[in-house]
């Protein structure tokens, strides 16, 4: 049995959250900074830092009494390390590194990316106990992870516990920048996900032809820059021929654009290494449209699709600590040297591109 403190700083969300063996949530507590980046159109890294510096001893604070558990009761305080905002995740890792010291507790070092992934493990809710509160087994690797959010977008293969191998990444917009970039272009407010999703519902996704991303044969890498310009010069044209623009048309559009490409190279990495198991994690993960294709298309080819609750898929501590679970399992000491890496990939590689880059 483990009790693990997870610690979440690494973007505009101050998180901590208490799990136990890496599944049963007993503490999930999540500050949101959204209301005050949302002004700007997008996350303001130096007011990020500072609202984490005032959030995080209180944030950790709830989390240990809403899960009624003692500090020397950990196992262990995992922390994001990256990537990430480096002033967000330095005061994350200060932080956590302080606690680890003054409790006598194991510190360990969780990629955010892959964090991401654990979500699929964790039981949401009260524990009630017995193997699964559900009656379902705990899902297992070996499986496929599609990673979409407002910093990531990337496949990877799951082949054991921690053992991440990545197979495809998006080489300029993550999914979710893609989809708040164009409702501040519309004028529809940050974050433009969950805004978007909702306007959909009213339009007609073959109103607008707009273009899908696919590279060369094979590829599974991923690129939104040219649907988010597609969508631009759209709007631009229609202004000036004196047109309206239809924006539930248009969101039904461009989310149709973006769900199309992340289902079908999803379903070509599962071809590619032959599992028959899907997870979907990431703040984009909550688009109704996305869980509707996957579901849709996982029924049809009889593949296990695994996409955790809304409030799991956004960025949150409980991940952190699943994964920090896992990595103890593992044989992880907690003695390997600690430090933030803005550009850490999946498998501890280095990204192509920092997150975030609004
Ligand atoms: O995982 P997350 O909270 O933070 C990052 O790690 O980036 O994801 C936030 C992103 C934002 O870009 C937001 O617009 C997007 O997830 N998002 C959505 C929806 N809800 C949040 N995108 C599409 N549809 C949604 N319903
Ligand atoms: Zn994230």
């Amino acid at each position: 049995m483990s009790l693990v403190l997870g610690l979440e700083t690494s973007c505009d969300e101050t998180a901590a959250a208490v799990v136990r063996d890496g599944r049963h949530v007993l503490s999930n507590v999540i500050a949101s900074q959204v209301a005050l980046h949302r002004r700007y159109g997008g996350v303001v890294p130096e007011l990020a830092s500072r609202r984490h510096l005032e959030a995080f001893l209180p944030v950790v604070d709830q989390a240990l009494r809403e899960a009624d558990v003692a500090p020397r009761g950990l196992d262990a305080v995992a922390v994001t390390t990256g990537p990430g905002l480096v002033g967000a995740l330095v005061v994350g890792l200060a932080g956590a590194s302080s606690l680890a010291l003054a409790w006598g507790t194991r510190l360990m070092a969780v990629n955010h990316l892959e964090a991401h992934a654990y979500a699929v493990f964790l039981e949401p809710g009260p524990d009630r106990g017995g193997p699964d509160g559900r009656g379902l087994r705990p899902p297992e690797p070996p499986m496929v992870v599609l990673i979409v959010s407002g910093g990531h977008t990337s496949l990877a293969e799951l082949s054991g516990h921690v053992r991440f191998r990545p197979l495809g990444e998006t080489r300029d917009d993550a999914a979710g920048e893609a989809f708040d970039k164009v409702a501040r272009h519309l004028g529809l407010g940050y974050p433009g996900g969950p805004v978007i999703d909702r306007l959909a519902d009213a339009g007609d996704p073959g109103a607008v032809a707009l273009p899908r991303a696919y590279l060369q044969p094979g590829s599974l890498d991923f690129s939104f820059s040219g649907l988010k310009t597609a969508v631009i010069y759209h709007v631009r044209q229609a202004e000036a021929a004196g047109r309206t623009v239809n924006l539930p048309d248009l969101a039904a559009s461009f989310q149709a654009a973006v769900v199309d490409v992340l289902v079908e190279k999803s379903f070509r990495a599962l071809e590619v290494t032959g599992h028959h198991r899907l997870a979907v994690v990431g703040g984009v993960a909550a688009n109704r449209g996305l869980r509707r294709a996957l579901e849709a298309r996982a029924e049809r080819e009889g593949v296990e699709l695994l996409v955790p609750p809304p409030e799991l898929c956004t960025d949150n501590a409980a991940m952190v600590a699943g994964l920090g679970h896992f990595l103890l399992a593992a044989g992880w000491a907690g003695t390997e040297p600690v430090r933030v890496n803005p550009s850490l990939g999946l498998g501890g590689r280095e990204r192509r591109r920092g997150r975030r880059g609004r």
